[in-house]
């Protein structure tokens, strides 16, 4: 398949034309790549069946692990699942943006679409170029992460050629994404509380300001791949964001680390640090995070930077462990998935959740 690029400019007749040529092709059911505030998304139409298989295929994705609907406003979730208020509060302060709800699915989504759950992930995205697409469609979009499943998430149209080339009808590129993680997935339990299934932008601190009581699942923090057990969010069990370079994921305060990684680190290696830690070393390839303690810039540039490990060629890549709370929850959790949850503690640092 001949993968088609367009890309937006901020020009809004040229903008349309790119928006209605995507439209034709989620509406005859072929798959866009399309920026998102979050990472960018391989969009399909989520009522064709048809759409939701090739996305699988695309992605090698596993079946069992279901995609989230994109809507373009908060209230069509009731077109494709069962609402409530709960639903609507948090719409009302999150919603465009990063945060998707589980909700009961209707029957005008296939199943296919939700891997056979009876629930559906909603978000509605604040990106303009995803919100006018969905709305131009006229079909709210099933939309995973647009990388090969396994691989980091893609911030930029690049990311998604060098994982899908040739495999979905068009790209549009929409320069880098703004938040650079996943949404946060939520459950809703009663009238009051929810619980988090993946951590994302909107963090269980903000969230406490429209839920009374605010559960963060223990899938979230703890290191381990889930084994067996079915996850209540299917996608945590598996290993995700992995370039191919091995990640040295090391739980220490930062002096000890950058002296561990100064004295052992030998051979084709890379090390993930803020700016201001460059000058400590020699040899290696630094993978800069932005200024120390930016953990929204450390955020939007994860993910590009474990592919960028990969592009030069890096066999191992050292990382300081994050602390798994606050606006670095979601960073504490990509991270420790894409070192395959392991951890090497050196030294105190006061975090319980060592390996
Ligand atoms: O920011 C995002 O959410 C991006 C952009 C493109 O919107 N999308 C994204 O989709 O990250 P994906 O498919 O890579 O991750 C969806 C996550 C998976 O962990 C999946 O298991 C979970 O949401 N999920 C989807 N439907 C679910 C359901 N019905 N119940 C529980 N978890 C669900
Ligand atoms: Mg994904």
């Amino acid at each position: 398949m001949n993968t088609e690029y367009l890309t937006v400019t901020g020009n809004r007749e040229t903008d349309e034309e790119v928006i209605r040529r995507a439209a034709d092709v989620i509406r005859s059911g072929g798959l866009v790549a399309i920026p998102t505030e979050t990472v960018y998304g391989l969009a399909g139409s989520a009522y064709l069946e048809g759409s939701a298989q090739k996305i699988f295929a695309a992605k090698g994705r596993p079946a069992d692990n279901p995609l989230i609907v994109h809507i373009a406003e908060p209230g069509d979730a009731e077109n494709v699942a069962h609402t409530n208020p709960l639903y609507f509060a948090l719409a009302k302060r999150f919603m465009p943006g990063p945060l998707t709800v589980i909700l009961k699915k209707r029957d005008c989504i296939p199943s296919t679409v939700t891997a056979g759950m009876d629930t559906v992930a909603i978000r509605c995205p604040s990106n303009p170029v995803a919100h006018r697409l969905i709305e131009v469609s006229g079909h709210p979009i099933a939309a995973p992460s647009a990388n090969r499943s396994g691989s980091p998430s893609p911030t930029s149209a690049a990311h998604v050629r060098a994982d899908l080339d040739g495999l979905i009808d068009m790209v549009i590129d929409g320069g880098e994404c703004e938040i650079g993680l996943e949404s946060t997935v939520i459950r809703l339990d009663g009238e009051d509380a929810c619980t988090v299934l993946r951590p994302g932008a909107v963090t269980p601190d903000m969230l406490a300001a429209v839920c009374r009581k605010v559960m963060i699942s223990p899938a979230v923090v703890e290191p381990q791949l889930a084994g067996d057990a079915p996850p209540e969010s299917p996608g945590m069990k598996y290993r995700h964001y992995s370039p191919k370079a091995d990640i040295v994921l090391i739980d220490a305060p930062e002096e000890t680390f950058l002296r561990y990684v100064r004295e052992t680190a030998e051979g084709h290696y890379g090390v993930m640090i803020p700016n201001e830690d460059a000058g400590y070393f020699n040899g290696g390839t630094m993978l800069l995070t932005g200024p120390r303690n930016d953990a929204k810039e450390a955020s939007r540039r994860l993910f590009s930077l474990l592919r960028r490990a990969d592009e030069a060629g890096l066999d191992h890549v050292y990382v300081r462990l994050p602390l798994p709370e606050g606006e670095t929850l979601a960073l504490y959790n990509r991270i420790v998935r894409s070192a395959g949850c392991r951890i090497l503690k050196l030294g105190g640092s006061g975090n319980p959740y060592e390996k």
